[in-house]
């Protein structure tokens, strides 16, 4: 069920909402509010960071060219307004939560910023509130934490408060896919929260792809990416074994990809990264725990792509040795951290695990990233190499090539390892 409001820059004066607060202005919900405010919508954005607030007051963010625009003019106007102070949200006809989902060390659900932000926003409601939950969660977190203490306090969810869940697909970094381009799934607790939250929607993008609950939502985004974290496994493996037959993979998945069904390309690589992949099927499989369930291609994937940078330091390792040398004082250059192209961010890398398997087994490890100057490693920090091309590298190993910087002093490296599979030197924007 697709739906579509032709003129959806209106829709926000149509249906009288006037303005929403955002909970949580990260890497999602910074371009979300951005996008809202676009829509006509005056925004309250709230985080309890203040550097993060600070930061998007001086405009020094991460984003893309199009929302950096918006967030220039936004910080200037009144109905942009920046807080952190979370009884503001009482204030808003809507509020969206897009707090972190991450893991503690154990990877299991680190639910601490989606319960502080769901007891704030109960603790605040007031009738009429539209809530939308965003953050990527286990099924029923909706239910969990909305409606029951929701209807505890004396709410009749779906006639005095409206709670849906939409689960954000946003991609930092990526200008291809617009928010307006890519359709929300949005699930209600009742048909009159799915059209209330609908409008809200409908001020980011037409394409809203209805679901008959919240805890269909819920699944459907730990579905996308659970299918996206199985398939990177199965296209690492696939580069290996393609290694043992002497052929490239490459060469392999572009020739599999031209049938026109039944197949769908992913790509290799050194390891995944970001709060997505590495993060959300593991909310699956400690929810399928708790319930005595299994599912044991998804584990196993994920196992896969744990050892990932693993494996590369082995290909590294093996090349030396082939080279006649070891890793031990090896000196070796990792080329882009952050966990993909074109963003700054380097949470869960898999460049940061190979830079420490690295050091772990000898080797001088340093890296360049224009995009990330300082990263955190174990027993300390480490700063990005100025100039690349002025040191003496035994190997250089490239993790993620970002658009429009020069790579051309790669060629004055003795060996050079391609963990992406897709470098293209012809591409270097020197
Ligand atoms: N980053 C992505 O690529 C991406 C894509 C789609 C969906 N998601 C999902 O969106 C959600 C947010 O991810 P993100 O990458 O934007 O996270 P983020 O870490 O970039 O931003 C989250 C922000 O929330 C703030 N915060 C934490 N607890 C808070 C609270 N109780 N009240 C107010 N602010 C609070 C933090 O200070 C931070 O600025 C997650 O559930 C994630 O899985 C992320």
């Amino acid at each position: 069920m697709t739906s579509t409001v032709a003129e959806f820059q209106t829709v926000a004066e149509l249906n009288e909402l006037t303005s929403v607060a955002v909970i949580g202005m990260g890497y999602v919900g910074l371009p979300t509010a951005l996008g809202l405010h676009a829509g006509g919508v005056a925004v309250i954005g709230i985080d309890l960071s203040q550097n993060r607030l600070e930061a998007i007051r001086a405009c020094e963010v991460d984003l893309i060219e199009n929302d950096q625009r918006r967030l220039e003019k936004a910080v200037h106007q009144e109905d942009f307004q920046l807080t952190a102070d979370a009884s503001r949200m009482a204030e808003a006809d809507a509020i969206l939560v897009c707090v972190p989902t991450g893991l503690d060390e154990y990877l299991m659900p680190d639910l601490g910023p989606l319960e502080s932000a769901c007891a704030a926003l109960v603790a605040h409601a007031r009738p009429g509130q539209t809530l939308i939950l965003t953050s990527t969660s286990y099924v029923g977190t909706s239910g969990r934490l909305l409606v029951k203490p929701l209807t505890a306090k004396g709410f009749k969810v779906g006639r005095d408060i409206f709670v849906a869940s939409s689960p954000e697909r946003i991609d930092p970094g990526n200008v291809t896919h617009t928010q307006a381009e890519t359709p929300r799934v949005l699930g209600g607790v009742t048909p009159a929260c799915t059209a209330m939250a609908q409008r809200v929607l409908n001020v980011l993008t037409p394409r809203v792809h209805l679901v008959s609950s919240p805890e269909a939502a819920e699944l459907t985004k730990l579905y996308e990416n659970t299918f996206r974290a199985v398939n990177i496994a199965l296209a690492n493996e696939f580069a290996e074994i393609s290694d043992g037959f002497s052929l490239d993979p490459i060469e392999v998945i572009d020739a599999a990809a031209s049938k026109p069904y039944g197949f769908m390309a992913f790509h290799p690589g050194p390891g995944v990264g970001g709060h997505c992949i590495p993060c959300d099927p593991h909310y699956l499989l400690w929810q399928l725990r708790a319930t005595q369930n299994s599912a044991p291609l998804v584990t196993q994937a994920m196992r896969a792509i744990a050892e990932r940078p693993g494996q590369v330091v082995d290909r590294v390792l093996n090349t030396l040795s082939r080279n006649g040398t070891g890793m031990a004082g090896a000196r070796i250059l990792v080329v882009g951290v952050t966990y993909k192209p074109g963003v700054q961010d380097v949470r869960s890398s898999s460049a940061l695990d190979i830079i420490d398997l690295l050091a772990e087994k000898g080797a001088t490890v340093g890296y360049y990233d224009p995009l990330a100057p300082n990263v955190r490693v174990t027993g300390g920090s480490l700063d990005s190499v100025v100039e690349p091309a002025g040191e003496d590298w035994d190997l250089a190993l490239i993790h993620t090539v970002h658009p429009g910087q020069d790579y051309d002093w790669l060629g004055q490296c003795p060996i050079v390892i391609d963990a992406t599979y897709r470098f293209d030197p012809a591409l270097s924007a020197a």
